[in-house]
């Protein structure tokens, strides 16, 4: 059994992380190709060196661009590399343009494809990722979904049910594996000044929020308006992209302590440590929910219901009025939730299943 591991950006490098572990602990045969959709050295390389990772032994370097030509490049790029290395299945993890072309390429060379992170669904396809991630589960062989809400979106579009595993989702097992690690290691909280609990985190990358002048500026007005009332620090590790448009767009960001991106140990901590974290992202959405931190999504929909119904999360947009009310109820409701994602066990898993050894019901 050969397994080629796809991957290309910050979230994957991190969520694949755990199968990478198994993979090596278990001597099974695997490569690791990276697209290059992330470079810069926080996005990527810094990943790599805090999560002990072996180095890819492919990097396309495929870079930004326009969606058709980064996942045209990379779909190119994969299949050179697949017709070489003939592996047994491939890989990917999430909704990047990285997964869609990953999981085109090796169908169409009638290579298995196996979905981590399967059947997530916002139902909004004016999201990049909602598009990816549905495409991606259609040409899968093996879909692993991370909860039972995911595994009944996959079956409601007609995937048959012998093709998907429950597994948990991966990100459980990154945050034991490396939270530990993270307190021992680095002092984030000491060289940004702050203290525990007392202040707020803030993630926002979203294409359909900071691409848009309006919702961006009215994230940063939220942001500002939580500042007057708490007076505590909202710490912002700023995306790329989200720089790039601030920039663009000529916007303030006046009450706001901004820091580059981090790398995932600091990251963590920080999160482990915040009174509430603001987000549009997807997988802070999850790591606040089983780290039992509040958590107020700055999008109008989500595809993690399950953060929802435990009541870890809240869904606020990005109307500034709206921010605050949604921040006030979070700050009431923190830890008193179960979490939905899983055992931390999801890498082993998927291992199993690729493997053979999979007797065992894991739903
Ligand atoms: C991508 C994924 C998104 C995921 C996010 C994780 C798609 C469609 N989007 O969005 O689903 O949530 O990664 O962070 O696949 N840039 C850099 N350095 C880098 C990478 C990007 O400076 O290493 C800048 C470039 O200006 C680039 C912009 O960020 O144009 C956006 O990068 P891109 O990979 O296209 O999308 P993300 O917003 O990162
Ligand atoms: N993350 C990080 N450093 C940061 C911001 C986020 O390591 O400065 C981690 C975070 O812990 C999570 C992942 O990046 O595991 C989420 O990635 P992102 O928000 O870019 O993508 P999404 O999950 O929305 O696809």
């Amino acid at each position: 059994m050969k397994i080629a591991v796809i991957l290309g950006t910050r979230p994957e490098i991190i969520k694949m992380s755990p199968v990478i572990r198994e993979c090596e602990k278990r001597g099974v045969e695997y490569f690791i190709l990276h697209t290059g959709q992330h470079y810069s050295h926080e996005m990527d390389k810094v990943f790599f060196e805090e999560l002990e990772l072996p180095q890819p032994k492919y990097n396309l370097d495929v870079g930004s661009g326009t969606h058709a030509e980064q996942t045209g490049k990379i779909m190119i790029g994969v299949e050179r590399i697949l017709l070489q290395e003939r592996p047994d299945v491939v890989l990917v993890q999430g909704d990047t343009n990285t997964v869609l072309a990953g999981a085109l390429a090796a169908t169409k060379l009638h290579i298995k494809v196996g979905h981590v992170e399967a059947g997530l669904r916002s139902y909004d396809r004016r999201m990049p990722e909602e598009v990816n991630r549905v495409l991606a589960d259609h040409v899968s062989d093996y879909l692993f979904a991370p909860t039972e809400n995911a595994k009944q979106n996959l079956m409601k579009e007609g995937i048959d049910e012998n093709k998907i595993f429950v597994t948990g989702n991966t990100i459980v097992d990154a945050v034991y594996q490396n939270l530990e690690i993270a307190e021992k290691k680095v002092n984030v909280l000491e060289d940004l000044g702050l203290k525990p609990r007392e202040y707020f985190l803030v993630t926002a990358h979203r294409q359909e929020n900071v691409d848009v002048k309006e919702r961006l500026k009215g994230i940063l007005k939220g942001l500002e308006l939580i500042h007057t009332e708490f007076s505590i620090p909202i710490v912002f590790p700023m995306h790329p992209r989200t720089q790039k448009r601030v920039k663009e767009f000529k916007l303030s960001l006046d009450s706001i302590k901004i820091v580059k991106p981090l790398g995932f140990l600091e990251f963590l901590l920080l999160e482990a440590n915040a009174g509430l974290v603001l987000t549009d992202s997807g997988g802070v959405q999850e790591e606040t929910c089983i780290l039992g931190v509040p958590c107020v999504t700055l999008r109008d929909n989500t595809e993690r219901p399950e953060t929802l119904e435990v009541g870890s999360n809240i869904l606020a947009g990005t109307i500034p009025e709206r921010i605050l009310k949604s921040v006030k109820i979070m700050l009431s409701r923190r830890g008193s939730w179960r979490n939905p994602f899983g055992d931390g066990r999801a890498g082993e898993r998927i291992v199993n299943i690729l493997t053979g050894y999979h007797n065992q019901n894991y739903a």
